[in-house]
């Protein structure tokens, strides 16, 4: 039985309509205007476009899709990446023995470890042929033998193998960060071209610039780098983006992994206060999660102290050029880097949403000073060096603002505040925007701009500790209680936010905003399924309870935790990949959902991906016929001698990280 769906859909179709307000009932009024929309681009359409039968949720060790689609694997860790290179095999994974001195050289022409992002680059005049960027986030325990225990003795294990293997770190590094590849669509579906011109691995190692305010800050100076302004790789890559001149943008997220000996520094007597206080809102470790400092000094804390606010940027790469040095565009802030998806304002100009992804931390949005130029690319280099970094305020009616981060002597952000330029202010951004009062959010993870209504959506992961007290949390006293943002006491399955900014323009300083997502499972007998957006309300939710935008058929709606990466496909359809603890509901999946017209907020799981995966990516190609998907770590919780997943080899192996395209078995656009 369909129940007609209402509230919230029939209040967006009167919007749509008559192209008025949006008039939210109760307490919660949003006065946003509806976004001026692209030429072409028909908001409904979305209520048109292919529906797919749901998938239940799965605890399965297989990719599973809804009915009348597939998918293919396109590259999987340490497939060879040019040609003569038999690659690393899931098979080779059964002992150490591919681990040799040459191991390093042989991973920087392979693809990386834990693939996340992906960004499609179409090539000019083809439309089957693209370079795909794809980030390699970390070096998971499933690709050494051997281990076995709990994580903390799998960690110990894994120092010891550093011990007798040193080599082992600059393999590691050297499967972290970015694979730019040539992918071709023929009558077989996807596949890479190895040794295309465009082929490149950057890795933790590749030489980079240090761009924007903070280019040549003391903050930043190194021994091996007294200037400031070179810097080597990349690492900790979680999401990213495009910019509208066709280059990538990778984030720098956990870094705080890498490193070792904080604590030690700290208390000892060459720690400058500087320094010290430069890592207080985001602090380092005495023991790295992965070893490099026992190997490489740089990653030791000790040696060089201010190596790790090098890293935690934003890293704009171009895909078309192998000669250029990656940027660390600095004026984007330094944070735990979600991804950075971009939208051009009302003037031309370009602006960049970002999520912090830490509990109780902010969303970010950047806009360029300049504008971006569609005729002339060379221009547009470095518009991200020049513009305004904003974090947001939400308040409780519904309304919001960016506030802007400038040092500025008659502003919050003065010598007075402790920031004498607007590189400490870059640098020591969280402090920064402390100060001006954001609000601090459930782990924002993706924050995406749709490019059919450039409404902006964010997907709050998830944050167990918020709670009703306050307290010290990382390195400041705050209020962890529920807000009317993240209005949840615990918050388990996560939530999306969406907001509207005023006068439809990515460069207003002013927002509406509501929740468009209670994630959750509404086939649980405890949860409410909540219809009306005044019933999501800070300090009134248990952690069962669900709202799916008003949409009132509880039995048509999919159960989904911890959303992560989002994306649109052409017609405007939100995309929202989920990395949750699978004992919430179950195995990771994809699932889809119209943001406008009647369907608004009915959500259908289309995928659901082997066990112990995450899936991130969530890329379309501009036809829509394709979706390109990370399973990023099948297996994980097994190890290599007892894997829990086999995908995607079978027969045994065990399980690798991989990249898939999902297509319809018709042709047509999902
Ligand atoms: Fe690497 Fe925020 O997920
Ligand atoms: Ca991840
Ligand atoms: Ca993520
Ligand atoms: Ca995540």
């Amino acid at each position: 039985m369909t129940l007609k769906p209402v509230y919230f859909g029939a209040l967006l179709e009167q919007r749509l309509s008559r192209r008025g307000f949006l008039v939210a009932s109760g307490a919660a009024a949003a006065t946003g205007a509806l976004p001026a929309l692209g030429a072409g681009m028909d908001p409904t359409r979305s209520a048109k476009s292919k529906s797919y039968a749901a998938l239940a949720p799965s605890r399965e060790d297989a990719l599973r899709l809804s009915p009348g689609l597939r998918s293919q694997v396109i590259v999987g860790f340490g497939d060879p990446l040019f040609d003569g290179d038999p690659g690393l095999t899931a098979g080779d994974l059964r002992t150490l023995d591919w681990l040799d001195r040459d191991a390093a050289t042989r991973q920087e022409r392979r693809f990386g470890t834990s693939n996340d992002a992906l960004a499609f680059f179409p090539m000019r005049g083809r439309r089957n042929a693209g370079l795909l960027c794809a980030n390699h986030e970390y070096v998971d325990e499933l690709v050494f033998a051997g281990l076995s225990g709990s994580e903390s003795d799998q960690a110990r294990q894994v120092a010891a193998m550093i011990a007798a293997r040193p080599q082992i770190v600059a393999w590691m590094q050297a499967a972290h960060g970015v694979s730019v590849l040539e992918v071709r669509r023929g009558m077989r579906g996807w596949r890479v071209v190895r040794g295309a011109a465009a082929t490149r691995r950057i890795t933790a190692n590749t030489p980079m610039e240090i761009s924007g305010p903070a280019r040549g800050a003391p903050l930043l100076r190194t021994n091996a780098d007294p200037t400031g302004t070179r810097v080597l790789g990349t690492f900790a890559n979680c999401a990213g983006g495009k910019t509208p001149w066709g280059t990538y943008l990778t984030a720098e997220e956990n870094i705080q992994d890498y490193f070792g000996g904080a604590r030690t520094w700290a208390g000892g007597a060459d720690a400058d206060e500087a320094t010290k206080r430069a890592h207080r809102r985001w602090p380092l470790r005495e023991r790295s999660a992965y070893g490099w400092d026992t190997v490489d000094p740089r990653f030791d804390v000790r040696r060089e102290p201010r190596e790790a606010l090098r890293h935690g940027w934003i890293v704009e790469i171009d895909p078309q050029d192998p000669t250029m040095a990656p940027r660390k565009r600095t004026a984007l802030g330094r944070f735990c880097h979600e991804g950075a998806n971009t939208i051009l304002t009302k003037d031309g100009r370009v602006a960049a949403y970002m999520g912090d992804d830490a509990k109780f931390e902010y969303v970010y949005k950047f806009v360029s000073r300049d504008r971006f130029d569609p005729k002339d690319r060379a221009a547009n280099r470095d518009l991200l060096d020049h513009g305004t970094l904003h974090v947001a305020r939400f308040d409780a009616d519904g309304r919001g603002e960016w506030l802007p981060l400038v040092y500025d002597e008659r502003g919050p952000l003065n010598s007075g505040a402790g920031f004498t330029s607007q590189a400490e202010v870059v640098i020591r951004c969280r402090e920064a925007a402390d100060l001006l009062g954001a609000t601090p959010m459930d782990r924002p993870e993706d924050v995406e701009p749709s490019p059919v209504t450039g409404r902006v959506y964010m997907a709050l992961t998830k944050n167990d500790s918020r709670a009703p007290e306050r307290r010290d949390f990382m390195g400041r006293n705050i209020d962890l209680g529920p807000n009317a943002a993240n209005p949840r006491p615990k918050n388990d399955f996560g939530h999306i936010v969406e907001l509207i900014e005023d006068g439809d323009d990515a460069s207003s300083l002013r927002f509406a905003w509501n929740v468009f997502l209670l994630a959750g499972d509404p086939r649980d007998g405890a949860a409410r399924f909540l219809t009306r957006a005044e019933d999501v309300a800070a300090g009134q939710l248990a952690r069962e309870d669900v709202y799916y935008a008003g949409y009132a058929d509880r039995g048509a709606v999919s159960p989904i935790a911890c959303p992560d990466n989002l994306g649109f496909d052409p017609s405007g359809r939100l995309w929202v990949v989920t990395d949750a603890d699978t004992r919430l509901i179950g195995n990771n999946g994809c699932f889809v959902v119209p943001t406008s017209g009647p369907d608004r907020g009915r959500l259908t799981q289309v995928l659901s991906a082997p066990v112990g995966a995450e899936v991130c990516g969530c890329e379309f190609t501009p036809d829509g016929k394709t979706l390109f998907l990370s399973i990023q770590h099948p297996g994980e919780g097994g190890t290599v001698d007892a894997p829990v997943s086999h995908w995607p080899d079978g027969g045994g192996l065990p399980a690798r990280s991989a990249v898939i395209a999902v297509s319809r078995e018709d042709g047509a656009p999902l």
